[in-house]
């Protein structure tokens, strides 16, 4: 399937990205897509018309339409798991019937958005009280999916809080919950334990910490704790009430949970209107992914603009850059939906995959991370495409200065990846600082930035909870069309579970109840040093 790209790469390896806009004066338009106000420019990347139809022609021959209708229309596309995937029946506020198993899921959809309002309306306004009067801080314990969304969206909207002190515990070590209890009242602490599982050993951990914190503080769990769970039962197993339980299928998969019950927390601190907003931005995007030709149509472009810089060129990494501190989460956020969708070795049907799996993600903000790993993205040997991030106007008008040096920061780092410069142009550089010779051309070459980096860029104008819901399903929806052309089961995970089940024999082993026997010889030296060390 990738032959004809590959030949056409080989085409164009050491074509100029630069040249591709002489040759064309409005290459930026027609290389870039909108979409309410949400904009995809992906004109500075070797992608030209002969290759972007190569590219799209990859949507027909793997039947990208279907699976897609398969996955609104509540197939069990999950096939690993059986199950269906239906994390847009979440954000599906005025669309039509969703059913699995002949069941219409919207109804229960907007019973649990109800539930989570009323819920949320009562932490907010003081109704729900804990045991020393109001609630002023919430403590959100979960982890991977449920936690990764809603941490990652409430920092993303903090402009929008005006509720409770929002608090996130994933780790479980220690110093996770013992760094965010400390100077918390345990009267005055909500305390929201999220896990589809309800059995994630960190999450438990941490919750039986949190409530025996609570317990020896005053406060008391009975009214302080809710949780989130396609387990219900085992929520209540653990002592909270079924009123504070919220119950969700398993067809949304973890880490496309945030639009549902595990987005609780970002409603406890943005409200249910602000929430709302954040799902219709999903839906629109929905709606666009659904009806958009593939040529116009955004997710399917960041797909395979990936998918070209991945498979065909064989740059196995993607840096995501937001120029959007708000977005500081968001590249933690991606790795997960995007590694544990597409991080897999054999096709749906069990047989190896043909190229790699999908790509390394990585990132930071900027302009932090120029002041750190740029280096290696202007000068190191390998090219690795970037996605920048970048609002026209900040939520602060009064450091409008800040903001203008943001953007300009973020659009020089795209031109000057994709324009370099040239030994020629270094050595004019170093003209009249007095070197000459050689020395002169041993200072200009490392002075040299080869350019012709691609990368992509999305902005929008400000960063709303109707945009940063375009953004995250406009992700969501990438990952899909990359499996669907990979013929990946973007849903399943089954990587993660082999170090869980060696963590879980290998506790007794530390706390010396059971022997080292049968274990490798580098393990059994690290138990050997940390027992030797105190632990
Ligand atoms: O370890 C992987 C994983 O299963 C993720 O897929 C999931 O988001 C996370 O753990 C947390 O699981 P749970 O919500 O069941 O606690």
């Amino acid at each position: 399937m990738w032959t004809e790209l590959k030949t056409l790469r080989g085409q164009v390896k050491e074509r100029r990205i630069m040249a591709l806009f002489e040759g064309d004066g409005i290459r930026a338009e027609r290389f870039c897509a909108e979409t309410d106000g949400l904009r995809l420019d992906y004109s500075k990347t070797q992608i030209d018309d002969e290759i972007r139809a190569a590219l799209l022609a990859l949507c027909d021959q793997r039947g990208l339409a279907d699976r897609r209708e398969a996955m609104f229309s509540g197939a069990r596309i999950n096939e690993t798991e059986n199950r269906a995937v239906l994390h847009t029946a979440l954000r599906n506020l005025d669309g039509g019937a969703v059913t699995v198993d002949g069941a219409d899921v919207v109804p229960q959809v907007r019973d649990w958005l109800a539930r989570m309002a009323v819920f949320a309306d009562a932490v907010r306004d003081g109704s729900l009280t804990g045991a020393g009067g109001r609630i002023t801080d919430v403590v959100s314990i979960g982890i991977g999916g449920s936690d990764l969304g809603p941490a990652m969206a409430t920092l993303a909207l903090a402009p929008y809080h005006d509720g409770p002190r929002l608090h996130y515990v994933s780790n479980v070590d220690g110093a996770h919950i013992s760094d965010t209890l400390r100077g918390l009242d345990p009267k005055t602490t909500l305390v929201n334990v999220g896990s589809k599982s309800f059995t994630t050993v960190e999450t438990m951990t941490n919750a039986h910490t949190a409530r025996d914190w609570m317990v020896r503080g005053g406060g008391d769990p009975a009214r302080q704790f809710s949780a989130i769970s396609s387990e219900p039962e085992r929520a209540g197993a653990f002592g909270i009430p079924p009123e504070h339980v919220f119950g969700f299928a398993d067809w949304v998969g973890g880490r496309y949970s945030v639009w549902g019950p595990v987005g609780l927390p970002l409603m406890i601190a943005v409200g249910p209107e602000d929430f709302r907003a954040f799902l219709r931005g999903g839906q629109a995007m929905d709606r666009h992914f659904c009806t958009a030709d593939w040529v116009g149509n955004l997710p399917v472009l960041l797909a395979l603009t990936g998918l070209w810089h991945s498979q065909v060129c064989d740059h196995p990494s993607r840096a995501v850059l937001p120029y959007d501190q708000r977005l500081a989460r968001l590249p933690a956020y991606l790795q997960q939906l995007e590694m544990e969708s597409n991080g897999k070795s054999v096709a749906m049907d069990g047989t190896p995959l043909a190229g790699r799996s999908g790509a390394i993600v990585w990132g930071e903000p900027g302009t932090n991370g120029q002041h750190a790993f740029f280096q290696l993205l202007h000068q190191g040997t390998d090219a690795v495409p970037c996605e920048f991030l970048v609002a026209a106007q900040g939520h602060e008008p009064e450091l409008a200065h800040h903001h203008r040096l943001l953007v300009a920061n973020c659009l020089a780092q795209s031109k000057a990846l994709m324009l370099g410069r040239s030994l020629e142009e270094a050595r004019a550089l170093l003209a009249g600082s007095g070197l000459s010779g050689v020395e002169l051309d041993r200072q200009a070459r490392h002075r040299v930035f080869a350019g012709n980096r691609p990368s992509v860029t999305l902005s929008y104008a400000l960063l709303t909870p109707f945009v940063l819901g375009q953004i995250i399903a406009l992700y969501e929806h990438r990952v899909f069309v990359e499996g669907a052309i990979l013929g990946i089961n973007s849903f399943d995970q089954f990587g993660v579970e082999l170090g869980k089940e060696m963590a879980t024999s290998l506790g007794p082993v530390l706390d010396g109840s059971m022997a080292c026997d049968g274990l490798d010889g580098s393990t059994a030296a690290l138990v050997g040093f940390v027992r030797r060390n105190g632990g």
